[in-house]
């Protein structure tokens, strides 16, 4: 099979939810039908349970349940499929967008019962940033939820994307029926328990059909026309090429935990959800069927086993053919690195590659070469954009609390936030550490690290701020200016870029009013940008 044909089989895409939407179970679902499971229950959920263990259990369980499932791959329908995993605690948001970074579309679940929720939003808002092309999942149909005009109106409003519905529910919870699919005009009932084959599917081209009544019953019958034809009445037909630009989303109705309306989402998914496309880098774009290889590393999992210092970088291949004991070019260390064992993930099972393609996630063993955002290609010089650190929320001053480990403290809390676990700035003059996380719990995980991998001990020290925002523009010396009379709250990040920590929201504000020449950027992306 030729490069293209690789690439035109392959669909790199992430399952996203708010925490307890469905995204697990969905998971698992998908993955039934791939054949990469045999039974419901195998897909561990990656989300810190509360209660039964304490925190640190969790944390570690967790990052033991993350490596083995960061990509599960399988095959559906001919199609090629990398699941790529995200964490289901949203104090890992930030891994989680980092991950929306490597692939080409996602399937957003939403509970019908609670709709648009905090960390939805905030999921939309990364997959705005890259166009990124969404499939909507509206789950737990068979729970009293919503009704469904308004979950489509607060899709639309809260999300800032267009929607077309593609199935419509028949009832909801307790007269929760089943489902009318408004692309091949199949009526699917569903009985609770049943397993996938047992679903009753028939043929309605012609809504009007009185078996219809039959089937339904007379009130609900008349319920879906009238629905439907208002659906139709108000939405446009399904624009694929609007879909692809990340503007248009298709949206299905159904119940992940029962096994209902989830097989249209993956039948529509194969059929209209992107291969791998072109990528943006500081050199132009980059086309997958470009014969020179080249990919970029999106997560790393460091010291898994405390006795080995055992890293891996995860890469999405964006070009070319990787090959196993290849030299490669690392662009930021400008040095050739080869890989004795890189390695694939089919479900929970790894194996070693010996060759991949566009779209696909290989695992790449370390021993600290590779961070975040690094790029390897055959031999060009280069850089992937769009590996972005976002602006964290939550700041500490990290304290030493053993002076004669301090050596010790310095290197593992680089290497964690290498990792990408938090991200660190230091302050001048003094040398101050300032970590900055998404959530509370990060803080937890570094600390347990620190003294686990690190034999260092710390606490964190509380510090007033809001956000923290590169700054950067065009007039030098109002810069210098503006870092001179701010020096309490600017720090610097990982490569010394100057960073100003906001106190509060009304002083972010009052301070992008009276300084126009200065830009405040919320993500760390305008260097690339910029180069
Ligand atoms: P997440 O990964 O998005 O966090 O969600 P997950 O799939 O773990 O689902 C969260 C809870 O919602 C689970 O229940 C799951 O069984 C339930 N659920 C998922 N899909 C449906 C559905 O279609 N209908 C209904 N009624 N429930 C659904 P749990 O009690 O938290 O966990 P578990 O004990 O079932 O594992």
């Amino acid at each position: 099979m030729g490069q293209q044909e690789e690439i035109a089989k392959r669909r790199t895409f992430a399952i996203i939810s708010h925490p307890d939407a469905g995204k697990t179970t969905l998971t698992e679902k998908f993955l039934l039908y791939g054949g990469a499971i045999q039974t419901a229950g195998a897909v561990k959920s990656n989300k810190i349970r509360k209660g039964a263990t304490s925190d640190f259990m969790e944390i570690e369980r967790q990052r033991g349940i993350s490596v083995t499932t960061s990509v599960m791959t399988f095959g559906y329908e001919g199609t090629l499929m990398n699941l790529l995993d995200t964490p289901g605690h949203r104090d890992f948001a930030e891994d989680t967008y980092r991950t929306l970074t490597a692939v080409d579309s996602v399937v957003l679940v939403i509970d019908s019962t609670k709709g648009v929720e905090p960390q939805t939003e905030r999921l939309m808002e990364v997959c705005r940033m890259r166009n990124t092309p969404v499939i909507v999942f509206i789950n737990k149909l068979d729970l009293e939820g919503r009704d469904p005009f308004s979950l489509l109106d607060e899709l639309e409003e809260m999300l800032s994307i267009r929607v077309r519905p593609l199935s419509w529910p028949i009832g909801v919870g307790a007269t929760f029926k089943g489902v009318y699919d408004l692309y091949d005009h199949d009526l699917r009932l569903f009985e609770a328990g049943k397993s996938k084959k047992e679903i009753t599917s028939e043929q309605f081209k012609d809504l009007a059909d009185p078996r219809l009544d039959k089937l339904l019953g007379e009130e609900a019958a008349t319920e879906l026309r009238n629905d439907v034809e208002l659906v139709n009445g108000v939405y446009d037909p399904l624009d694929l090429a609007a879909y692809r630009r990340g503007e248009l989303a298709p949206v299905f109705f159904g119940s992940a935990f029962n096994n209902f309306g989830v097989r249209e989402v993956l039948d529509t998914f194969v059929r209209i959800a992107p291969p791998p496309g072109p990528r943006e880098t500081d050199q132009g774009q980059v086309d997958p069927a470009d014969p020179e290889f080249s990919g970029f590393v999106f997560k790393i999992h460091a010291n898994l086993d405390p006795n080995h210092r055992d890293r891996v970088a995860f890469m999405r291949i964006c070009s070319g053919q990787f090959k196993r004991n290849t030299f490669y070019q690392h662009v930021r260390l400008g040095k050739q690195l080869r890989f004795a064992n890189p390695t694939a993930f089919l479900a929970a099972q790894k194996s070693l590659v010996d060759e991949a393609w566009p779209g696909d996630v290989i695992g790449l063993f370390d021993t600290g070469n590779l961070k975040i955002g690094d790029t390897l290609t055959g031999g060009s010089i280069f850089n992937f954009r769009g590996i972005p650190s976002f602006s964290p929320e939550l700041f500490r001053e990290l304290v030493n609390l053993d002076p004669m480990r301090s050596k010790q403290l310095e290197k593992g809390i680089r290497q964690l936030t290498e990792e990408g676990v938090a991200q660190l700035f230091t302050q001048q003059p003094g040398n101050k550490k300032i970590v900055g996380c998404v959530g509370e719990l990060q803080f937890d995980v570094i600390r347990y690290r620190l003294e686990h991998e690190y034999g260092a001990s710390c606490s964190f020290r509380a510090i007033q701020a809001h956000k923290a925002c590169w700054i950067t523009s065009d007039d030098p010396a109002a810069l210098g200016e503006f870092i001179r009379i701010k020096s309490n709250q600017i720090v610097q990040d990982k490569d010394e870029n100057p960073v100003f920590i906001a106190p509060s929201a009304y002083m972010l504000e009052l301070e992008q009013r009276n300084n126009p020449e200065i830009t405040f950027h919320f993500t760390n992306e305008f260097k690339t940008l910029q180069t």
